[in-house]
């Protein structure tokens, strides 16, 4: 399975972290297995780290353990909606999860699933140490990254982005915690002081020694031109898209931020994310240790199904319309 550096899921330890797969190769092909049901041994040790959590008596729309059950099997979706909405409104924080598969729907593929990034790509070429390692690894990955890179450019927000905005603009969202670099919670009209990337972004290249930025455009235009590896204008640094690769430090302010948001909201909604890649794996449960109630919407099981007041298996977009229509009729939104 996935391992952290760091020793524990507290905040405080959270600034050296490095965003790990353990073994990013292996990652890719057995998480998509072990991200179902059966993915268990984690998710004790985790628990043990949590400490004593008390998941009896939290639900979700203040109903007891029972109710809960049945909402979770055998509950006619479309109630399950209506109750997951109402759990937004009467919510004072509500913090959004994203993943990849928030942004399938708009073309862009996720990592894991079948013919996911990581069936088509060797993950360890996009390690951080390989970048650095050697001009030929550099110029690999720039090659794959351009690859990447091209449904990014053109993208469109689909109905969750659409969704997510929207529950800003009603007032009833803390902020937006995303794994995803393709910038879409943007172009969908969240503000930028709701939205944490905490995987970086890569509609910006940074060069590694100085940190200055540059438009992820006008460097691809280098590419175009024959640059294979391009450097930086004012030193001479290497150039790298301002994502968070395998092996990378974690964003410190971002991850700080995410582990804070987490910790004091009492609502939090994973959409899209196989939940497998630490430490950004780690904010659902620092939410639910601190009393959030945590929903889980995404199209396969996750290792954390089990904690979850509500799990929806399905599709973002349209769970995501759904559930705001029903917040919007209820806040008299029209
Ligand atoms: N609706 C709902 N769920 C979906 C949809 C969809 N339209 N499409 C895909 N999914 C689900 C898949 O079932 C899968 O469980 O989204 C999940 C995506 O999981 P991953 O591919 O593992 O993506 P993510 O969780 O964001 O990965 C985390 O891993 O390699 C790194 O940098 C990468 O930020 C990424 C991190």
């Amino acid at each position: 399975m996935l391992s952290s550096p760091c020793k524990s899921y507290e905040p405080r330890d959270i600034q050296n972290c490095k965003f790990e797969a353990r073994n990013p190769g292996e990652a890719s092909r057995r998480d998509r297995l072990e991200t179902s049901k059966n993915s268990k041994p984690e998710q004790g040790n985790i628990l043990q780290k949590l400490g004593n959590l008390n998941f009896g008596l939290i639900s979700i729309f203040d109903i007891r353990i029972s109710d809960l059950h049945k909402l979770n099997r055998g509950y006619p979706m479309d109630d399950k909606l209506k109750q997951l909405a109402h759990s937004i409104v009467i919510a004072k924080r509500v913090v959004v999860f994203s993943g990849a598969g928030l942004s399938t729907e708009s073309g862009i593929p996720d990592f894991r699933s079948p013919g996911g990034v990581w069936d088509r790509y060797d993950p360890e070429d996009f390690a951080f140490q390989n970048f650095l390692a050697s001009e030929a690894s550099r110029e690999k990955y720039w090659q794959m990254a351009t690859e990447f890179y091209k449904p990014i450019k053109t993208a469109q927000p689909n109905q969750a982005h659409l969704a997510v905005a929207e529950l800003e603009r009603l007032g009833k969202l803390d902020c937006v915690i995303t794994q995803n670099i393709d910038g879409l919670h943007f172009k969908a009209g969240n503000s930028e002081e709701r939205v944490i990337q905490l995987h970086g972004t890569a509609i910006f290249v940074s060069c590694l020694s100085c940190k200055k930025r540059y438009d992820r455009d006008e460097i691809q235009e280098r590419i175009l031109r024959g640059q294979k590896a391009p450097r930086c204008d004012d030193c001479g640094g290497l150039l790298k898209p301002a994502t968070v690769s395998f092996g990378q430090s974690m964003p410190e302010r971002e991850t700080q931020e995410a582990y804070h948001r987490s910790s004091t909201c009492d609502l939090f909604i994973v959409v899209g994310s196989s939940l497998v890649v630490q430490p950004a794996a780690s904010m659902p449960l620092v939410a639910k240790r601190n009393g959030a109630r945590l929903v889980i919407i995404n199209r396969d099981p996750t290792p954390y199904d089990d904690m979850a007041d509500v799990v929806v298996h399905g599709q973002a977009g349209s769970t995501m319309a759904s559930i705001l229509e029903y917040v919007r009729k209820e806040l008299g939104a029209g």
